[in-house]
């Protein structure tokens, strides 16, 4: 069953001509225990759609989508009531940067305990008590006594791993987690990854894991969407991608994006691939990668919707009836490479 189901959304930041549009038409669904990355170069939308789905968007934004469905709760566009008692509860977020989630003026102990008191009713006792085996489980050393501490005490690294504990600390049916691992040192780095993969088999956590490492993307996700210039071009199931992507046909930026990491095992970081992508302030009117794309054809000038297969959903043309069916009159079999 699924926990979320987004469809078509859009976010706007900021008025006027120069608004961004940041995402522009994304959807997907993560079910029970479901491990979604999200993927795609830096600035294509990734952190404002998992913002967006906490209603932590900045100011002067305003998201659209003709469907947000928690279950059987249909959240409604601009109502943020709503969005705040769900936060921290059933849907929380461990941010790319700690500082943005952490109160400066807060012991980091009461600031893991605090949610569990608000909403799920425990002692102000018994949450300090869970916080400090939450930060244990983290591999944060003398815990008892770090719980007393304040934000700027702790290392950088010590702080990520702070907010993760705030974040799990309810137990999230969902948690969007924003780069987590990417100021951690590796054996951090398998820790929460292990634990990420814990909560999600034994609580039925769906994660929504946005990140740049194609690498434990290969080895721990279920399913892939693929980012670029505020739009899904590209998901389906994580074999789709890593395993006979010989043989399958990708978009030319999930190609280009796989082409761009040199050893998968060795979790190395993208690398950039040719060209800019457009200007988000005003996004083509055709399809965004076509400026960058090898295989562009004229029809690009216009904007392919998303086609569905078996692999899972396209944003290509390539994957156009009339297209396909011209591939067969040529004698190509349907998934062969074109480069
Ligand atoms: N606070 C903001 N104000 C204006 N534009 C923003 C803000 N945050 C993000 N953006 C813009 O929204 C787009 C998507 O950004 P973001 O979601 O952060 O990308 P990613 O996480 O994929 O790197 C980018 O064009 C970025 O410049
Ligand atoms: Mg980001």
């Amino acid at each position: 069953m699924n926990l979320l189901n987004v469809e078509n959304l859009q976010v706007e930041i900021g008025r006027g001509p120069n608004s961004v549009k940041a995402v522009r038409g994304v959807s997907f669904s993560l079910a029970e225990g479901e491990f979604r990355a999200l993927v795609g170069e830096s600035g294509s939308g990734k952190s404002i759609t998992g913002l967006s789905l906490l209603d932590l968007l900045p100011s002067k934004s305003v998201r659209r989508a003709d469907r947000f469905q928690l279950e059987n709760l249909a959240l409604p566009n601009q109502h943020h009531g709503q969005w705040r008692k769900l936060r921290g509860n059933r849907l929380a977020m461990i941010f790319q940067n700690p500082m943005t989630a952490l109160d400066p003026t807060q012991k980091v102990g009461w600031q893991i305990a605090e949610p569990l008191c608000i909403h799920r009713g425990l002692s102000r006792r018994q949450a300090w008590q869970r916080a400090i085996e939450l930060m244990e489980r983290l591999a944060i050393t003398d815990a008892e006594k770090r719980a007393h501490r304040y934000p700027f005490e702790f290392s950088g690294g010590m702080l990520q791993r702070v907010m993760i504990a705030m974040a799990i600390a309810c137990e999230p049916q969902i948690l969007i987690a924003d780069e987590p691992t990417t100021a951690l040192d590796v054996g951090v780095q398998q820790e929460v990854l292990g634990l990420l993969n814990e909560l999600r088999e034994s609580r039925g956590t769906a994660i929504l894991f946005i990140t740049h490492d194609l690498g434990v993307v290969a080895k721990i996700a279920d399913s892939v969407s693929v980012m670029y210039a505020g739009q899904v071009v590209e998901q389906g199931p994580v074999e789709t991608f890593f395993t006979g992507s010989t043989t399958k046909e990708l978009h030319p930026y999930s190609k280009a994006l796989l082409a761009a990491v040199p050893d998968l095992s060795g979790g190395k970081p993208l690398q950039g691939i040719a060209g800019q992508p457009p200007d988000l302030r005003r996004p083509p009117s055709g399809c965004g990668f076509a400026a960058r794309c090898s295989q562009r054809m004229e029809i690009c000038d216009q904007a392919p919707e998303l086609f569905h297969d078996a692999n899972g959903d396209h944003r290509c043309w390539r994957w156009h009836e009339a297209f396909q069916t011209y591939l067969s009159q040529q004698g190509q079999v349907r998934g062969a490479q074109h480069d």
